[in-house]
């Protein structure tokens, strides 16, 4: 995976209470491998999971689940020590901003969102919560809230993470533009080393979208000896703009895209066809079994094609070179059964979960543990969500008396 540039990164996930392989390749070694060089932001999205009638559905369950996937993060190699870990509910910050955020958000940007317009089509008007529109405006908010920089997600939340870009630029554009903002605008420029240049690259980025003129700008104020209020000004000014105060995020897409279930759909709970990250073999390998091959092999002796096999793919994923070539040399030749190739696919996906249930084992045998992480996780995450909210509520003008 190409690194991207450091700087502070953050990502939720809603709490199933049950994590499979899929989120482990797809989402957790990504989040894993980006804690060593960036500031990094994980935390549980108990209360997105509300939009869609979680708590009602499943009442009293919240806190289990996430205990239960935080121990799986944790499994997986995410580090307390260098990672905050937190719950979205144990703040009350993100709920405040993603009011502000609801109030200039207007309605139809709500409701262009492909989540939204996909879910509206299966579902009546009243089984759709006034929530759940609000859905990617509360993400909005989780992200804004800690100024990230970058976000990991899967590609079906490419548009909330643009969505939340334009919220930012829009908050921007109505609070950023304080009285003299443009002379305070320039007197922050005049004190850069080369105003000149910094100009010419956002005129450049304004004029042209030209990207990486944008990226000089911003390599320019890290550089320079300013304020943290000054260097929003000259954020917001390479936007043409007055103050930057949200952050707008870049989202940073997962390089494994799609994990393939038990069978060929992709791996989903809800399809009953995942292997569970922290699940033994003597559990998956039943159903791993039964998985239907390529319908070619009737017999033994019958020569397969394992393009035509969902197990290939799984192969792929969790086989190494050697046995990939056995099993596409073998199934083409009959020289090996169905069952020898699931039997040595097990083999693989045990060896890739073995060292996951390993290490849950000391956060399941104290769970305790676990909440204390996550209570010290809560604190930092509450210290980085009141400055931003401080700064919010100037903006906005809100009363501070
Ligand atoms: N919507 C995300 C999902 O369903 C979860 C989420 C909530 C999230 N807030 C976020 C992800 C902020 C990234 C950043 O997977
Ligand atoms: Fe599929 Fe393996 Fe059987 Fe070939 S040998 S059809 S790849 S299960």
């Amino acid at each position: 995976m190409p690194e991207p540039a450091a700087g502070r990164v953050l990502s939720g996930m809603r709490p199933t209470g049950h994590l499979h392989l899929g989120h482990h390749l797809c989402v957790l070694s990504q989040w894993q491998q980006l804690q060593r060089a960036n500031e990094c932001f994980f935390f549980v999205a108990d209360w997105h999971a509300l939009t869609t009638g979680g708590a009602a559905d499943a009442p009293g369950q919240l806190t289990g689940q996430s205990l239960a996937m935080v121990t799986a993060w944790l499994a997986a190699g995410i580090d307390p020590d260098r990672s905050v870990i937190y719950v979205q509910s144990a703040l009350r910050e993100p709920a405040e901003l993603a009011l502000l955020l609801a109030m200039i958000c207007p309605l139809p940007w709500a409701e262009r969102v492909p989540t939204f317009r996909d879910y509206c089509t299966s579902k009546s008007r009243d089984e759709i919560s006034v929530g759940f529109l609000g859905y990617p405006i509360l993400q909005a908010a989780d992200i804004l809230m800690h100024s990230a920089d970058h976000v990991p997600v899967g590609e079906d939340q490419l548009p909330h993470i643009e969505f939340a870009r334009e919220l930012a630029r829009r908050f921007n554009e109505l609070f950023g533009k304080d009285a003299g903002w443009q002379e305070q605008s320039d007197a922050c420029a005049a004190k850069l080393s080369d105003q000149a240049a910094f100009d010419d690259c956002c005129r450049r980025y304004q004029q042209g979208g030209d990207e990486q003129a944008r990226h000089q700008a911003i390599e320019m104020i890290a550089q320079a000896q300013l304020g943290g209020e000054q260097k929003q000004r000259l954020a917001g000014r390479i936007e043409g703009s007055g103050r930057e105060i949200l952050k707008p995020p870049a989202p940073l897409v997962a390089p494994v895209a799609k994990m393939p279930g038990l069978d060929g759909r992709k791996m989903s709970k809800s399809y009953g066809n995942d292997i569970g990250m922290l699940e033994p073999r003597s559990s998956f390998e039943p159903r791993l079994l039964k998985m239907p091959t390529d319908p070619a092999r009737v017999r033994r002796t019958d020569p397969g094609d394992p393009k035509k096999c969902p197990v290939w793919p799984l192969h792929e994923i969790f086989s190494d070179a050697k046995t990939c070539s056995w099993v596409e040399d073998g199934c083409k030749s009959a020289a090996i059964g169905c069952r020898d190739c699931k039997a040595a696919l097990a083999d693989h996906v045990e060896r890739h979960s073995a060292p996951l249930i390993e290490r849950s084992e000391p956060w399941l045998a104290q769970p305790q543990r676990v909440a204390q992480i996550i209570e010290q996780g809560n604190a930092r995450a509450k210290d980085s969500a009141a400055k931003t909210m401080t700064e919010v509520r100037q903006a906005v003008g809100l009363c501070s008396l």
